[in-house]
């Protein structure tokens, strides 16, 4: 019974917020009257001395306690007696986990969310420094249009961006006090649910007792926030991987975030960014994993709910790594703008330029257009030359008002610096943006 039942082994992660909830609580019946002033000052030391004690290591769980609400009542009791025996009025552990859950959710939001910052930090600070460094732009993962390097980094600080409205909606909307609720109908002692609330931060005590002590959502909805980002740091991890094998060589990882092969010397494996990757699966099975704990609970509480610690503490576990791995890894890198601007040159990468030169200098419909582009790239493509490389005189066999000006949109300098649409990846606009997010985030 001990070995399934108990959950002292994972659940001591919550002893700080144990404490905090006990002195906002023991707080509140005092000043109700329920306790007596000098019952809430023994009780204030003792905790104080138990926190002193956890800190220090010098405090041993004990399994036979179950969990970490009754370890700290335990140790109180045997260090301060009778005073220690009234902390647990007008509560139950049903209220207490709940409020201790939501309290250390409230600071692991954030403090991801700061390390989410930093990282957006680091992209916008690269991304400044390659507002013009140009790079294949892909879809299919075949080369479409070149664009800088910049403008592909600053898609990541978009995707953060909004991975941090998402914590700071799932923070909101966590935001409020279980605490009186009680075992699940609240009490019949004349507590001050307001009053522990604003004690502990929240912004207003839960609404319905029932609901306080059944509902997890707010760790479902962390999780949820974590599997976002997750998955965008995991592609984030991916193109990492591929830019650093040999095939692209777009960036180079220094040792510091590099393994060796224990068999081919001249390996340079991207461990850190493998495991970024694969550590959103570990996220994802968080969020799947409690959802199913929850999906089949009658109200209220009930001891599957106990299940919900784990996943939640390795889920944030994973992505602090994580975070610091890729935001490591953003700072690392050394891109080859040689290599990139090699391979965005090459496929045609052009072709959409020439389509729309077509149109906006000689009046042709676009889908028109877009015909005469392909079989100008099958000539060049039969010749084995580049759309800049290929003559005049083949370009007028297909189409004869072609004149010399079309060479100008042809380089893919000229290709990036005429995207300068909102949000498009002229190295102009791509500087201004770096700048505002770094501004942003500073
Ligand atoms: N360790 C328990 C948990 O994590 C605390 C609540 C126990 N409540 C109860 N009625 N047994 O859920």
């Amino acid at each position: 019974m001990q070995a399934i039942n108990a959950s002292i082994g994972f659940d001591q992660r919550l002893w700080r917020e144990d404490i905090e909830g006990s002195l906002a609580h023991a707080g509140m019946l005092a000043a109700q009257g329920i306790i007596s002033a000098d019952d809430e000052t023994a009780i204030r030391a003792g905790l104080g001395e138990i926190a002193g004690a956890i800190a220090d290591g010098a405090f041993t769980f004990d399994p036979a306690l179950e969990d970490i609400h009754t370890n700290i009542e335990a140790w109180l009791v045997a260090r301060i007696g009778e005073a220690g025996r009234r902390l647990h009025t007008a509560r139950s552990r049903n209220d207490q986990v709940a409020t201790d859950f939501r309290l250390w959710v409230r600071k692991a939001i954030d403090s991801l969310d700061e390390q989410v910052r930093g990282l957006m930090r680091a992209l916008a600070d690269r991304a400044a420094e390659h507002a013009a460094t140009i790079m294949p732009g892909f879809t299919h993962l075949q080369t479409a249009q070149p664009v800088t390097l910049g403008h592909h980094l600053l898609a990541y600080v978009e995707m953060l961006g909004r991975d941090r409205g998402r914590l700071a909606d799932a923070r909101r909307r966590l935001n409020e006090c279980p605490l009186g609720a009680a075992a699940l109908a609240g009490t019949t002692f004349p507590i001050d649910r307001f009053m522990t609330a604003a004690a502990l931060g929240f912004d207003r005590p839960t609404g319905n007792s029932l609901d306080s002590v059944s509902d997890r959502d707010f760790a479902l909805e962390f999780l949820s926030a974590l599997s976002i980002l997750a998955m965008h740091l995991s592609r984030f991890a991916e193109e990492i991987i591929i830019w650093t094998s040999a095939p692209y060589r777009f960036i180079r990882l220094s040792d510091a975030y590099t393994t060796g092969s224990s068999i081919m010397p001249q390996k340079r494996n991207p461990d850190a960014a493998e495991l970024a990757r694969a550590k959103a699966g570990r996220i994802f099975g968080a969020l799947a994993g409690l959802l199913a704990v929850m999906k089949g609970l009658p109200l209220a509480y009930a001891k599957d709910m106990q299940e919900d610690k784990e996943p939640v503490f390795d889920a944030a576990d994973a992505a602090e790594l994580c975070l610091a791995a890729m935001t490591g890894m953003v700072r690392d890198m050394e891109p080859d703008a040689g290599r990139m601007r090699a391979v965005a040159g090459a496929d045609f990468a052009t072709a959409t330029d020439l389509a729309d030169y077509l149109v906006r200098d000689l009046g042709l419909p676009f889908r028109t257009a877009h015909h005469v582009t392909g079989q100008i790239v099958s000539a060049a493509e039969s010749r084995g030359l580049d759309l800049v490389a290929l003559p005049l005189a083949v370009m007028q066999e297909i189409e004869p008002r072609i004149t010399e000006a079309v060479y100008d949109v042809l380089t893919i300098e000229a290709s990036v610096a005429a995207r300068r649409t909102f949000g498009g990846t002229a190295p102009d606009n791509v500087a201004r943006a770096a700048a505002r997010w770094q501004e942003a985030l500073a």
